[in-house]
């Protein structure tokens, strides 16, 4: 029997009719603005209504950007969408006729590498995602780590600067202000207000009227200085978060995903540099390998999918 994953993220509704194997069988997309939770159920539900069409399904998971209560039925808190205590599952399953399992973004990508991708060969695993947002999981012991309340792994609010810059989550200095794309975006137009080495993403600015992910991707593998200045200070902020995170969980590996990690080497090599820099112990202490996700676009989906499997049928 298949299971349906849905992705909700900051621009699109993804979503995926996926078997046993985390093989996708057929997938679907739609771009959205809506930040209005009634708007995004209704798409949810046509999604998963479309994909279920003619198949056997036996539950659909659905991974969204926010703080998830432990009966994965409840979006609490979401930094980056209108989502204050949403009770998602139950609107969902009062339209549907199948089992949902509500999961967190960054932990239904994380399983899918785990499970199926990067994480294959480990048992410890951490997990970031570097989208709009800063996203974590973890894998401790083959298990997908939730914490006493359902909400662990929200490692993109980890402090990295004591009064730092505030955050959508109420709190300042989180690593997702200095790790994320749009932290690279407001680097990005530091470089370019700056001249020097910025003047290319200046250039770009001025041409498009406003630099955008998409841009800034574009320059980075063009090889522009500014572009590669601005990746390196992401780089350096995730690779010191890495080094706390490293004390605390001491993983195997780390899975870089979202859509900067498009970026591959350019974005690992500094975040391994600052976390050997900054790591504890370093050089009596084994040295976790730095990957980037296989998955990339599938892994909420099919993570979300594979979840949901599994709680109807354990
Ligand atoms: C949210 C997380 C989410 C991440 C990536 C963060 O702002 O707090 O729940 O996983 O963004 O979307
Ligand atoms: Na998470
Ligand atoms: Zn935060």
């Amino acid at each position: 029997m298949h299971a349906i994953g849905i992705d909700i993220g900051g621009t699109k509704i993804a979503g995926a009719l996926v078997d046993a194997s985390g093989t996708i069988i057929r997938s679907d997309r739609v771009p959205t603005e809506a930040t209005d939770p009634r708007e995004i159920e209704d798409a949810v539900v046509a999604m998963i209504e479309g994909l279920v069409a003619g198949e056997q399904v036996i539950a659909a998971g659905v991974a969204a950007a926010g703080f998830i209560d432990a009966e994965q039925s409840t979006v609490h808190y979401a930094p980056n969408i209108n989502w204050r205590n949403e009770p998602f599952r139950s609107k969902l399953e009062a339209r549907l006729d199948l089992p949902i399992l509500i999961e967190n973004d960054a932990n239904a990508a994380g399983w899918a590498e785990f499970r199926f991708g990067a994480g294959r060969p480990f048992h410890d695993m951490v997990m970031l995602t570097i989208g709009t947002g800063v996203g974590g999981a973890i894998v401790a012991g083959d298990r997908l780590f939730r914490g006493g309340f359902g909400a662990a792994a929200e490692l993109g609010h980890l402090r990295l600067v004591p009064n730092g810059l505030p955050c959508g989550c109420g709190a300042h200095g989180c690593i997702e202000q200095y790790g994320s794309g749009r932290a690279l975006l407001r680097i990005a137009n530091e470089y370019a207000d700056a001249g020097g080495v910025g003047l290319g993403l200046a250039a770009a600015r001025s041409r498009k009227g406003k630099l955008t992910g998409k841009e800034v991707g574009r320059l980075i593998l063009a090889g522009d200085g500014g572009a590669l200045a601005a990746l390196r200070q992401l780089g350096g902020a995730l690779g010191q978060a890495c080094a706390s995170l490293g004390a605390v969980l001491d993983p195997q590996v780390f899975v870089f995903g979202g859509g900067v990690a498009a970026a591959g080497d350019l974005l690992l090599e500094p975040i391994r540099t600052a976390f050997l820099e900054h790591l504890p112990a370093r050089g009596y202490h084994p040295e976790p390998e730095f990957v980037i996700a296989q998955l990339v676009n599938d892994a909420g989906v099919v993570g979300a999918a594979d979840l949901a499997r599994h709680s109807v049928t354990q």
